[in-house]
């Protein structure tokens, strides 16, 4: 894993939109993998900046849902896939058929999961962005978590739950969620983890200091085929030498 600490958010946010458009310039059909969360939104907004501009085309772009809370319609503000729409795939016109989520609403999840895994075997995953829980998740691969896993349904961890009332405008009663595995993860041709401000000093400090293990997701990054990068502001930086 190579953590680079940028100077300001945005020149991170511009280095990671920068890599994202080389890789489409390389392979138009290129399957994009982007975390919801807050941390990534800066880069859909500027991804979507650059394709309303004409600066690169995601028209042939596959984009592949990394996670998704169970039980809402994708409607509902705060899902990741209204994250990634109000962002990203709205303003930058993105056909819906070029979108890959899970739908956490659908009756037959075990199927969603089902089609999801064969989209990966089939595509594989060019270039994916991550962010970091405050538990050091990864998607939804929560502590303790198979190294080997593909796309699964999770119990949340109990900080998750804490940390996933900032997404929603109501209290929700949700208790799983649905994500990539790392067996997926791992194997993308380029690995990003992305961090941004002071409350994640501590984690980021962990991860970077922590061999790999399950209690602690992002560390299993280290694992990856190609080396994950771990590009962090300075205020998520703060606690590294
Ligand atoms: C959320 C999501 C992850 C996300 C992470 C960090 O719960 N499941 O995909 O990357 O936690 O989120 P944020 O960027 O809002 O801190």
């Amino acid at each position: 894993m190579n953590d680079q600490v940028f100077r300001s958010t945005a020149q991170l946010v511009t280095q990671v939109v920068d890599e994202i458009v080389a890789v489409v310039q390389q392979k138009p059909d290129a399957t994009l993998c982007i975390a919801a969360g807050d941390t990534p939104i800066p880069v859909m907004r500027e991804l979507a900046r650059r394709a309303l501009a004409g600066e690169v085309d995601l028209s042939r772009v596959r984009f592949l849902g990394l996670d998704e809370w169970v039980g809402l319609t994708p409607q509902t503000k705060g899902t990741c896939i209204e994250t990634l729409t109000t962002h990203l795939f709205a303003p930058a016109q993105i056909s819906p058929r070029r979108i890959h989520f899970f739908r956490t609403d659908a009756e037959d999840l075990p199927e969603e999961i089902a089609r999801i895994n064969d989209f990966v075997a089939l595509h594989g995953i060019d270039y994916i962005l991550l962010g970091i829980g405050m538990n050091g998740h990864i998607g939804f691969n929560e502590p303790g978590v198979e190294v080997t896993a593909q796309a699964h349904q999770v119990a949340l961890a109990e900080t998750t739950k804490r940390v996933m009332r900032k997404y929603f405008d109501q209290d929700f009663p949700l208790e799983s969620g649905i994500t990539l595995g790392f067996a997926q993860i791992l194997a993308a041709k380029q690995v990003v983890l992305m961090a941004t401000g002071a409350q994640k000093a501590a984690i980021v400090r962990k991860t970077v200091r922590t061999a790999p293990t399950n209690q602690l997701p992002a560390t299993l990054l280290k694992l990856a085929a190609h080396p994950c990068r771990f590009y962090v502001d300075q205020a998520a930086g703060q606690e590294l030498e």
